[in-house]
């Protein structure tokens, strides 16, 4: 029973990475999956799904990560550097060159992992990989491998994001100032699942690792799979193959090599990372069926419409081509009269 659900959450889990947003008639289908769904899971997961934290386990949790106290981030002298490295192919490199003049230029090194050289996009990076959705899980690893051998000492922060995401660099620098870079973490929207106590960490509004991090994904992880058809250990969960969910996939590893999910929620307990369109984080995704995904495997509570999101937002999801200049214009070109800015 558990087994079957399990991969029942993986096959849904897909789904969603398919960009399946339900129109009309799979609209339908994913209403009744949803009721259905909901009300088989809703058992199984309250349990597996709100762990309290063991007192065995090897990752810190959340909450008892040291944070930086204001005076020790203070006295930091040096600026972290964030290198962000954004998937795509060679089908959407004029997406990257929007990111490129929007976002992406205020990250301190900015990195486009594709599948070929572009004369006309510089930070592409050719992976030896397929392009096709089937192999994302490979292509995040080849990805890891690349800055694992070529940028490890260019930057403290290393942001994953997709082609299809906003982020707000500033915002992002404000939350990874309150955490040492120096430890195994990553950031991002959580999610919820069986297989991983800690949450994993939405690939969508992407996730933030660290130097350490990375390295021992390669180190151990990629290095053991060598002699160990594709798997960390015996008994390990973490599957170096190239095909599944791979951010699901990533987090199962990166709780098996000590990483710890921070929460990356705002001091009000509001998301900052935003893995659904603002669109639709604003205006009903709580009431949406076709939005049961997030709601019933979100790892934290979630808040409604004009709560959804907090002001000190990270990222934004499923962002339009338009959209990434609208946003930019929204967030670094409008100027309110009475406030002086
Ligand atoms: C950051 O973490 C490293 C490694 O755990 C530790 O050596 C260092 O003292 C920490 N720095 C601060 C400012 O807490
Ligand atoms: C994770 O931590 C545990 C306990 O500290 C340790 O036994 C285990 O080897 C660590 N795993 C990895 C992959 O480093």
């Amino acid at each position: 029973m558990t087994r079957m659900n399990t991969r029942y959450l993986l096959e849904m889990y897909q789904r969603r990475l398919c960009h399946c947003i339900l129109l009309s008639r799979k609209f339908l289908i994913g209403f009744v999956f949803g009721i259905v769904s909901t009300l088989l899971l809703s058992k199984l997961l309250v349990s597996p799904c709100h762990p309290q934290p063991s007192v065995e386990q090897d990752v810190l949790p959340s909450h008892q990560i040291p944070l930086l106290t204001s005076k020790v981030s203070e006295v930091k002298k040096k600026r972290d550097r964030i290198l962000c490295w954004v998937i795509t192919s060679p089908q959407t490199h004029s997406r990257a060159q929007l990111i490129k003049q929007t976002w992406g230029k205020r990250c301190d090194k900015l990195l486009f992992m594709s599948s070929i050289k572009d004369n006309t996009l510089p930070e592409a990076i050719p992976l030896p990989v397929d392009d096709t959705y089937a192999n994302l899980w490979g292509k995040t690893q080849e990805a890891l491998k690349y800055l694992y051998h070529h940028h490890l000492d260019d930057a403290d922060w290393f942001y994953k994001a997709d082609d299809d995401t906003y982020a707000v660099m500033e915002n992002m620098r404000h939350l990874l100032s309150h955490f040492n870079a120096s430890m195994p973490l990553h950031l991002g929207f959580k999610y919820q699942h069986p297989k991983v106590q800690q949450g994993f960490t939405s690939g969508g509004s992407g996730y933030i690792l660290t130097k350490v991090a990375i390295r021992r994904f390669v180190e151990t992880a990629l290095a053991r799979s060598r002699n160990s058809r594709g798997k960390l250990a015996t008994n390990s969960q973490c599957v170096l193959d190239h095909q599944g969910p791979e951010d699901l996939n990533l987090g199962i590893c990166l709780e098996e090599l000590n990483v710890t999910a921070v929460d990356s929620r705002d001091e009000r307990k509001v998301e900052r990372f935003l893995p659904w369109s603002l669109e639709d984080m604003i205006c009903g995704h709580l009431k949406n069926p076709g939005f049961w995904y997030l709601r019933e495997f979100s790892y934290y509570p979630l808040k409604q419409d004009m709560k959804c999101c907090s002001p000190h937002a990270v990222a934004f999801h499923y962002v339009k081509d338009y959209q990434l200049k609208v946003y930019e214009y929204l967030i670094y070109g409008l100027r309110l009269y009475d406030q002086g800015r």
